[in-house]
C-alpha cells in the first residue's frame, strides 16, 4: 500500500480536558492540562502523520472530552467496523458520533450486544502481517466480546489479559510492528498471556521495553512501515529499534498523558487491509455453572468470582436469586469465559471443588482415560479433594468411594453398574480407567448453616473475649464432644507431636487414654521416645519434668530409653515385661488402643515400632483413621497435615498449636468442621482433663432429661 493511501482518523482537541477520572493517569489531573499546549502537541502529531499518510477528521463534540482518543472509536478491518461499547458511562456519549462517521464513510458497522464492553482499537491490535488479532481484556473490554470479533472480522483472535491498571488498554503496552516485530511491556500481562506472546512471536522479534519507557507510553506508538511515532523513548530503546531497522520519531504528547493516552490513542488506522490468511478462530470458551448455598453470608460467591478472574477468565452473573429468609439458600448462574481450553479447565476444576455444578441440561458423562503405566495417571487427571464427590457415568451420578484429597478417581464397571474410587497415584494399576478433565464431576457440599459458621468464628477468631477465656470456651465444647463420642462408642483419633510431652501434657493425654476417650494414636518416633524417656527416667529430652531443670547427662536419656525398648523387642513387649509401667504408650497397650508411629529422616533409634517405610506408615495411618468422628491434632504440623490429607470432609478436626500459622493452615478446610486453638498444648490438655472431670454430672443430667 503506498504511503498516501494509508489513512488515519483523528479528532481535534477542541473540547479536550481531563474532566473525570477513569484511569490512574487522570487522578490528580482534573482540569490540569493546558488547552493551548494540547492543541499544539496534537497539531504536531497531525503534521508528522500527514507527511506519511492521509489524516481524516471526525468533528469534536462538547461534553465528551476523551473523543480525541479515536483509537477507541471502534475496530476496523477492511470495510468492516466493530463499534466500541465503552465500559465507563463517561465515554458512552461518543458512540453515536463514531457510529455516524463509520457509516458515512462506507463501513459496515457491527454493534455488540449491550452490557458487553469493548473499546475498539484501544484493546484490539492487528498483527501487522494480518495473521491474527491481539485482543486485550481485564479492564475495559470483556473477554466475551472476543468471539464476536473473530466472527465478524473472520480472523483468529488471541486474547491477552492485562494486569496492571496503568496499562488498562492493550495499546498502552503493546504495539505490533511491521515485519512481525512486537514492541511491548511484558509485566503488564499475566503469565499465560506472556506465554502466548512468546509462542507467537520469536525472541528475535520481541522488543520488550522497561518500565521507564512503558510509563512514557513508548508502546503507544503509531507504526507506518519502518517509522515509529511516539511520545518519547529512551536512547536505549531508540538504539534497539534502530538495530532492527526502525526509525523513531518522538513528538511530545504530555498533555494527553494526563488523560492516559498518547500517539496511538489519538489515532485510528482506518485502512487495515485484509491479508489472505486462515481465518476466524477464537479459542475463547465459555460455560455456565450453578452455585447454591449461603452464597453471600459465607462469601462463596465472592470467592468463586475472584477465582475466575484470578485464574485468567471472566464472568457474567446471569441470574442470582437471593434467599430471603435467614436460613434459605441463594442460587446463582454464572457464565464463565476463559481465553483457552486449558485456562477453562483449571478454572472449572477449582469451581467444582467449591461445589459448582453444570446446568442440568449441559452435564454429560465424565471423561475417562486408560493408564498406560502402573502408578502413573493420564496427564489431565482430575485431582480429588476432601469433599464427597460424584461423577457422571452412563447418565447416572455415582458417588466416589474412599474419598480423600490428592487422589485420582478410578472407574470400574461391575454387573451392578459402575463403581468409582479414589486412588493414590502409586496405587494405580495398568489399564485403570481414570477420570480426566472436568466434565461430569461435582462435589457435594453441605450448606454451612449460618449459626455453625458463627460458632466457629467465635471459637477461633472471636473478639471481645480475652484469649484465655476463649481457649476455655473452646475446651468446654471439645470436652462435651469427647464425652458424647465416648458414650456413643464413637471414635476419636489423636495425632500428637512430642511437644505434648515437653509441655507437661503427657500425664493428661495418658489419662484421656486410660479413661477411654481415645481410640487411636498417631505420631512419629519422637513422641514415643519422649513419653518413654519420661516414664523411665522422669525427663523429657533431658529436662526434669517435675523440677523443670536439666539433668546432668540428661541429653543421653532419650537414647537410653530407645535402647531399653530395643532390648525388650518393642513397646508392647516392654509393657508385658514390666519395664514400661506408665505414660501414654503404656496406657495404649493396656487399653488396647492401636497406635502408629511414622518415621522421618531425623529420627534417633528409631524405636522398633516406628515405621521407616513411609508408604507403609501412610496406609497404617489411613487404616486407623477410618470411621473417626473426631481428630485431635496436638502440635505436630507434619503428622497432622498427613492426616488431614487422607481424611474426607465431615470429620471434626481440632488443631492445637502455639503457632498460629500451623493452626490456620490446618483449620483451613473451608468448612465448619475444624476448630483451631492457638495455645500451649500442655495447658490445653490439662484444661481438657479438668473440664471432662467437671462435665460428668451436667452431661448425665442432660442425658436423662
Ligand atoms: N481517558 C481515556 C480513557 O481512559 C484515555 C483513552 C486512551 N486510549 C487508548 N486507546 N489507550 O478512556
Amino acid at each position: 500500500m503506498s504511503a498516501s493511501s494509508i489513512r488515519f482518523l483523528m479528532c481535534a482537541p477542541d473540547h479536550y480536558d481531563v474532566d473525570y477520572v477513569i484511569n490512574p493517569w487522570m487522578e490528580g489531573n482534573i482540569h490540569k492540562s493546558s488547552r493551548d499546549r494540547a492543541v499544539e502537541q496534537w497539531q504536531q502529531l497531525f503534521c508528522v502523520l500527514s507527511e506519511e499518510a492521509t489524516v481524516d477528521l471526525v468533528k469534536p463534540q462538547m461534553g465528551v472530552p476523551d473523543m480525541v482518543f479515536t483509537a477507541n472509536a471502534g475496530l476496523v478491518l477492511g470495510k468492516t467496523a466493530v463499534l466500541s461499547r465503552f465500559y465507563h458511562k463517561e465515554r458512552q456519549g461518543e458512540e453515536p458520533f463514531f457510529q455516524q462517521w463509520f457509516e458515512e464513510n462506507g463501513f459496515r458497522v457491527h454493534v455488540l450486544p449491550k452490557d458487553l464492553p469493548f473499546e475498539g482499537a484501544g484493546d484490539a491490535l492487528l498483527d501487522r502481517e494480518g495473521r491474527w488479532l491481539w485482543a486485550g481484556y481485564g479492564f475495559r473490554s470483556e473477554l466475551d466480546s472476543h468471539p464476536y470479533l473473530a466472527k465478524w472480522l473472520d480472523i483468529e483472535v488471541l486474547s491477552l489479559r492485562l494486569m496492571d491498571e496503568r496499562f488498562y488498554h492493550l495499546d498502552t503496552c503493546f504495539c505490533p510492528l511491521t515485519d512481525g516485530y512486537l514492541l511491548y511491556y511484558p509485566p503488564a500481562f499475566d503469565a499465560y498471556s506472556n506465554r502466548l506472546i512468546e509462542m507467537r512471536v520469536p525472541p528475535s522479534k520481541r522488543i520488550a521495553v522497561g518500565e521507564s519507557d512503558a510509563v512514557n507510553f513508548a508502546c503507544n506508538a503509531v507504526n507506518i512501515d519502518r517509522l515509529v511515532v511516539m511520545n518519547k523513548a529512551t536512547d536505549d530503546l531508540k538504539e534497539r529499534l534502530a538495530e532492527v531497522g526502525f526509525r523513531v520519531r518522538e513528538t511530545p504528547l504530555t498533555e494527553f498523558l494526563k488523560a492516559g493516552g498518547a500517539a496511538k490513542c489519538l489515532t485510528l488506522r482506518v485502512t487495515e487491509p485484509i491479508l489472505p490468511v486462515p481465518h476466524a478462530i477464537a479459542t475463547v470458551e465459555s460455560r455456565t455453572i450453578r452455585l447454591e448455598g449461603h452464597l453471600l453470608d459465607s462469601g462463596l460467591i465472592n470467592r468463586a468470582l475472584d477465582f475466575i478472574v484470578e485464574g485468567g477468565g471472566s464472568f457474567q452473573v446471569l441470574n442470582f436469586s437471593l434467599g430471603e429468609q435467614r436460613q434459605s439458600t441463594s442460587s446463582a448462574e454464572v457464565r464463565v469465559t476463559a481465553p483457552s481450553h486449558e485456562v477453562m479447565e483449571s478454572i472449572m476444576s477449582q469451581l467444582i471443588d467449591m461445589g459448582a455444578m453444570g446446568l442440568p441440561q449441559e452435564v454429560c458423562d465424565c471423561q475417562l482415560e486408560t493408564t498406560t503405566l502402573p502408578g502413573v495417571a493420564p496427564d489431565d487427571f482430575y485431582v480429588t479433594t476432601i469433599y464427597p464427590t460424584e461423577i457422571r457415568v452412563n447418565d447416572q451420578w455415582v458417588r466416589v468411594e474412599h474419598q480423600r484429597m490428592d487422589g485420582a478417581i478410578v472407574v470400574s464397571p461391575t454387573p451392578e453398574g459402575a463403581i468409582a474410587q479414589c486412588k493414590l497415584l502409586r496405587d494405580l494399576q495398568l489399564n485403570d480407567q481414570v477420570v480426566v478433565g472436568v466434565e461430569g464431576i461435582r462435589t457435594v457440599r453441605k450448606t454451612e448453616s449460618r449459626e455453625q459458621r458463627n460458632a466457629q468464628e467465635f471459637s477461633f477468631m472471636g473478639s471481645g473475649v480475652s484469649s484465655e477465656r476463649r481457649v476455655e470456651l473452646v475446651v468446654e465444647q471439645i470436652a462435651w464432644d469427647l464425652r458424647r463420642i465416648r458414650d456413643q462408642s464413637g471414635k476419636v483419633v489423636v495425632v500428637s507431636g512430642p511437644v505434648a510431652i515437653h509441655t507437661g501434657g503427657g500425664e493428661h493425654l495418658a489419662k484421656l487414654i486410660r479413661e477411654g476417650y481415645v481410640q487411636a494414636l498417631l505420631g512419629g518416633n519422637a513422641i514415643a521416645v519422649h513419653d518413654i524417656e519420661q516414664a523411665l527416667m522422669g525427663t523429657s529430652l533431658g529436662m526434669d519434668m517435675k523440677r523443670g531443670v536439666s539433668v546432668r547427662g540428661g541429653h543421653r536419656h532419650h537414647l537410653k530409653a530407645i535402647n531399653i525398648i530395643r532390648r525388650c523387642g518393642n513397646i508392647h513387649k516392654a509393657v508385658e515385661q514390666g519395664v514400661l509401667t506408665n505414660g501414654i504408650f503404656y496406657e495404649c497397650v493396656q487399653k488396647g488402643v492401636p497406635f502408629s508411629l511414622a518415621g522421618s529422616i531425623r529420627d534417633d533409634g528409631p524405636l522398633p515400632d516406628t515405621k521407616m517405610d513411609l508408604i507403609e506408615a501412610q496406609s497404617d495411618y489411613s487404616r486407623l483413621i477410618q470411621g473417626a468422628d473426631m481428630i485431635l491434632m496436638l502440635s505436630s504440623m507434619l503428622h497432622s497435615i498427613g492426616v488431614g490429607n487422607m481424611t474426607p470432609a465431615g470429620v471434626k478436626m481440632v488443631c492445637v498449636d502455639i503457632n498460629p500459622a500451623v493452626v490456620t493452615k490446618l483449620s483451613d478446610r473451608g468448612s465448619v468442621e475444624s476448630v483451631g486453638v492457638v495455645t500451649d498444648v500442655g495447658l490445653f490438655l490439662s484444661l481438657l482433663v479438668q473440664q471432662l472431670g467437671k462435665l460428668t454430672s451436667p452431661y448425665r443430667i442432660a442425658q436423662t432429661v
